[in-house]
């Protein structure tokens, strides 16, 4: 049986104190939930919100991180200093890294590998742009996404390996894929797991969905056979928001 998880993705938002606060006031809001739950906060947060979710059942998580382990990448976080500060998951291949900073799926594919070399768990984003759906080629861009992205992968891998759909058009958008859209992608995207490994590591993949996720959608959304949880951006910037998404009536 796979696990719902539910993630926050904090992106550019909440100084380190003002991560720190929004993370004290999740922790009990969520310490019940059936399902796990994640926050992926900035960089220069991470040990603001490290030292106030130690312990708990929140996993830390990390928005990107270099292809390289040190040196000369002026700019850039390695992994060594992730796993240091206690970051468990690595978020890769976000859209906005995809779109706005140019990450190409090579890029993406030597990050995953470097992640999971050092002992961290993957969160590959793929999705497509509305032209790319309205082209009818949304499942290709998703599956050369994951072929690329997971090259080189071995089965024993694939168990530190989570993906998140995330079409790039119902990102901050406010337009959410319908649950049959969605599933229809999921759904897609464990056959082609399937197919570069097997049935068994396909099955127990988690795939989450990402794009306008919000309290009043999460229930149709989750309640599909192939969606294992939600990458959650701006819902998840509010304690109360988080907290009814963490506590999504399954
Ligand atoms: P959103 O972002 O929930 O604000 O649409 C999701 C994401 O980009 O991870």
């Amino acid at each position: 049986m796979r696990e719902y998880l539910i993630a926050g993705n904090w992106k550019m938002n909440k100084t380190p104190s003002e991560a720190a606060a929004l993370a004290k006031e999740i922790l009990p809001l969520v310490k019940n939930s059936t399902s796990k739950v994640m926050v992926a906060p900035s960089f220069v947060c991470i040990p603001a919100v490290a030292e106030v979710i130690k312990g708990s059942n929140i996993i830390l998580a990390a928005q990107n991180m270099a292809t390289a382990t040190e040196g000369a990448h002026t700019g850039e976080t390695s992994v060594l200093m992730l796993k240091e500060l206690g970051v468990e998951v690595v978020i890769l291949g976000h859209s906005e890294r995809r779109h706005i900073y140019g990450e190409t799926n090579e890029m993406i594919n030597e990050k995953v590998k470097l992640a999971l070399a050092n002992g961290l768990k993957v969160d590959l984003c793929i999705g497509e742009l509305l032209e790319e759906r309205e082209a009818g080629k949304a499942e290709a861009v998703c599956y050369e996404q994951l072929e690329k992205g997971l090259a080189g992968l071995s089965k024993a891998d694939m168990a530190n390996v989570m993906i998140a759909y995330e079409p790039v058009w119902a990102i901050g958008t406010g337009k959410t894929a319908t649950p049959a859209d969605a599933e229809a992608i999921h759904a897609a995207c464990r056959g082609k797991i399937a197919q570069l490994f097997d049935e068994a590591t396909a099955q127990a993949t988690n795939i989450q969905y990402g794009g306008s996720v919000k309290p009043d959608n999460v229930k149709e959304l989750m309640a599909m056979e192939n969606i294992d949880g939600g990458l959650i951006g701006g819902a998840s910037l509010t304690a109360p928001s988080f907290g009814a998404l963490a506590n999504f009536d399954k």
